[in-house]
């Protein structure tokens, strides 16, 4: 039986449309996700969308829409997005499905007769775009801590989460897996919040109606965090422990923003252990894009609109692009000059003048059929040394999230695939029969190790890496087997490669 792998990205807030920002997360998990397919792994791969809470009810009334309304609309535009983009997502949830609401009623239902859940009476300082309760010693001149606009004291009743009962738990549970909470920097700043003590939390509100009922007392909606959170077992099909359930969680990775670190990693666990379920095993929270060194905003106008990029410069290459740029965990930028230098220098220049000569000289001196290889030399030798141990590489870079060392790593190999060229001169080689063998070889050790490039690539790029190898007269998926040297077999047809990514003007742009 293929081991079980199970990775998540936060469901997306229905009140805004996708930027790039959101294609990151989901981008992120696409590659784990495709990665291990590639390794034999059985793939769970969630995502979706938030569609409850007084945010989403306020920006219908804007709009004239019932929430539910505005719902189907934009996320339509996140699935159409994710088609694009060639996300290979298993499931998409929403919170307003029937499925995700039974789970949540659930899980509610099940806390509250533990005890953990109870009524009282709260007030304190609320920041609706946020959805987040706080103390006054909390706000910045009364305004949210977190994204600086004006709060307003709320008094209500409310069920409470006994938090504060699981500290000790939570504590002990991160200290027991020290890569529970990545990175590290990520870690430590949980641990100090949670070692400033936890008080119990309000999960549920009675000032607006846009949510999931209280099981028992409709005049309540369940707190949005904890309707949301739940999506990550409700579309495993919780309550009913079995199938997918039984099969995937606890989940192996949980991609998110740092923005929303403390409710994946205080909250969601200490709702789990209320619960009796197992908690996740890894939890990863990346940086922010700016966009040309500045906050990406609505106010500002500067959303980078992931759809228009992909319409002018393709999928892949802001696949690329993106896991590239900035190491996953660090805050990054994006600007057009970065991406289209990229395009221009790693992709065409790098990898499809690579693709393209060599395809080009087996046509011209072979007539694009690949020859057996014959002796291999210590220059071919160091050659398929260094693409084997850049699988390897691969596979631990990417088993720490390390998206951007791993590009580096294939790329290393690209740019050795170009100075063997270089080195072994074919053409030189060409003009003199007696080393037709040797030629040969030359080809076929160019060819098979982007092959292996290529396998690799289909995590990243999935439509170039078919491409690539199309052209390498390469017709299977890609699989773990064939990551091994040697996969081309002599007699293969080879055709010579179109340039896969076509140079881009910088000025003209
Ligand atoms: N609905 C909640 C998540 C609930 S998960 C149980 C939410 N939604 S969101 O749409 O606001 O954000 C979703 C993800 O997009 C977060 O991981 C967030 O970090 C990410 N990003 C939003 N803007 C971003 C950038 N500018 N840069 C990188 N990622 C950003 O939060």
């Amino acid at each position: 039986m293929k081991p079980a792998f199970y990775v998540t990205t936060p469901i997306y807030y229905v009140n805004d449309v996708p930027h790039i920002g959101h294609a990151y997360t989901t981008l992120a998990a696409d590659v784990l996700a495709r990665y291990k397919r590639l390794k034999g792994f059985d793939v769970f791969f969630l995502t979706g969308t938030d569609e409850h809470g007084q945010k989403v009810e306020k920006a219908a009334n804007a709009a004239g829409e019932t929430p539910l309304e505005l719902a189907d609309r934009v996320m339509k535009r996140f699935q159409a997005l994710w088609d694009k983009l060639n996300i290979s997502n298993t499931d998409f949830i929403r919170t307003t499905q029937e499925r995700h609401k039974k789970g949540v009623a659930t899980l509610f239902e099940r806390v509250l007769e533990k005890g953990d859940i109870y009524l009282g009476e709260y007030e304190d300082w609320y920041c609706t775009p946020c959805e987040t309760f706080w103390t006054e010693t909390q706000l910045i001149d009364f305004k949210c801590p977190d994204c600086n606009r004006p709060t307003e004291k709320l008094k209500e009743e409310s069920y409470f989460f006994r938090m504060s009962k699981y500290q000790d738990q939570l504590l002990a549970y991160i200290e027991a897996n020290p890569d529970f909470i990545q990175p590290k920097s990520r870690k430590n700043e949980i641990l100090s919040f949670i070692k400033e003590g936890l008080r119990d939390l309000s999960v549920s509100r009675t000032t607006f109606q846009w949510g999931i009922p209280v099981p028992g007392n409709d005049k309540h909606v369940v707190y949005v965090w904890f309707d949301a959170l739940a999506n990550y077992i409700t579309a495993l099909g919780y309550p009913d422990e079995s199938g997918n359930f039984g099969k995937f969680w606890p989940a192996d990775v949980q991609l998110i923003g740092k923005d929303i670190l403390r409710f994946h990693a205080v909250y969601w666990p200490t709702f789990l252990m209320a619960a009796e379920l197992p908690i996740p095993k890894r939890l990863f929270a990346h940086g922010w894009w700016t966009v040309e060194g500045q906050k990406m905003s609505k106010s500002l106008q500067n959303v980078v609109e992931p759809n228009m990029l992909i319409d002018k410069y393709g999928a892949d290459a802001v696949r690329y692009f993106l896991l590239r740029e900035v190491p996953f965990g660090l805050d990054g930028d994006f600007s057009h000059t970065a991406l289209i230098h990229r395009i221009n220098s790693d992709l065409a220049n790098d990898l499809g003048n690579l693709l393209n000569r060599s395809t080009a000289m087996l046509g011209k001196y072979f007539e694009g059929v690949l020859p057996e290889p014959g002796a291999e030399t210590a220059l071919d030798a160091a050659y398929r040394e260094k693409t084997s141990a850049m699988v390897q590489q691969v596979d631990t870079l990417l088993e720490d999230l390390a998206f951007s060392k791993t590009l580096q790593a294939i790329w290393e190999v690209i740019s050795a695939g170009n100075k063997y060229i270089d080195e072994t001169a074919p053409w030189t080689l060409a003009k003199d029969p007696a080393q037709k063998e040797r030629l040969g070889t030359v080809m076929y050790y160019m060819l098979e190790s982007q092959r292996i490039v290529y396998f690799l690539l289909s995590a990243f790029m999935p439509k170039t890496s078919e491409k690539g190898l199309g052209y390498l007269g390469w017709t299977a998926a890609p699989d773990d087997q064939g990551l091994a040297w040697g996969g081309l077999k002599a007699g293969t047809v080879i055709t010579k490669a179109e340039a896969l990514f076509p140079r881009i003007d910088e000025k003209g742009e």
